[in-house]
């Protein structure tokens, strides 16, 4: 397979017609959810499926990457790692603060948290940021996976404790999760509201981008904290 620089740590894998997205495995040897592992020369890369990660489907719709190797992370609504795993290894030398307030997924998450030490589980209600303001320090990028009815809230309350001046915000809004009865249009429009028309919120669009045929009515942005 031939490998490309796709993002800072995230590549993709060319098989005849077919491209594959990827990072490279911390862990050699190692897979986390039945993924595909990929020997290229001396790297092991895993498969990332975009119908499997709403931030792998984020980047193939062209929404930017705002990760870097030594970047801070706090990620909301981790499941039981899928996704959480693939910033572990695109951060290497960084940090990814796990928030997932389900104590049963939280316990399948931990033996991914125990390979990789650059995840720190927090089992914890994303809604309630105060709850873990002891624990985690400012972040570089805040990415927020919840499929809440408050999307937009849980998201800024947390730019507010946590994101670093210049960092970024990105989120996968859910339209059935905020309002099953509501075109997703007016649910994307009126969630945006609330993140980008508070007085205070000092956040600015950077793109926006809808997932389809990946995640039907989701809706990918990337907002920047101004100052
Ligand atoms: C769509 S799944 C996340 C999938 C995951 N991001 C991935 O790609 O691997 C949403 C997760 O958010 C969790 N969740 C929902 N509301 C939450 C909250 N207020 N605080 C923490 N976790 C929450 C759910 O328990 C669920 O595991």
């Amino acid at each position: 397979m031939k490998v490309k620089i796709f993002h800072e740590n995230i590549f993709t894998l060319q098989q005849g017609k077919k491209r594959f997205l990827a990072t490279r495995n911390l862990t050699p040897g190692l897979e986390v959810y039945g993924e595909r592992l990929v020997q290229v020369d001396e790297a092991e890369y895993r498969i990332w499926e975009p119908k499997r990660s709403k931030l792998a489907a984020m980047l193939l719709k062209k929404l930017p990457s705002p990760f870097t190797t030594t970047s801070k992370v706090l990620y909301l609504g981790s499941a039981t790692g899928t996704t959480v795993s693939h910033v572990s290894d695109i951060v290497q030398q960084g940090v990814v603060y796990a928030v997932e307030f389900s104590p049963r997924t939280m316990r399948d998450m931990l033996p991914v948290c125990e390979e990789r030490a650059n995840i720190i589980p927090l089992l914890a209600d994303a809604s309630k940021p105060q709850s873990y303001a002891n624990v985690v320090e400012p972040v570089d990028v805040i990415f927020q996976d919840v499929a809440q009815p408050n999307q937009a809230s849980i998201a800024l309350s947390n730019v507010q404790h946590f994101l670093k001046p210049g960092g970024y915000l990105l989120m996968s809004i859910k339209a059935r999760s905020v309002d099953s009865t509501a075109k997703p249009d007016t649910v994307f429009k009126q969630q945006l509201k609330t993140l980008l028309e508070q007085d205070n919120s000092k956040l600015e669009l950077v793109k926006k981008q809808k997932l389809a045929p990946f995640h039907i009515d989701h809706l990918g942005v990337v907002v920047k904290k101004t100052e």
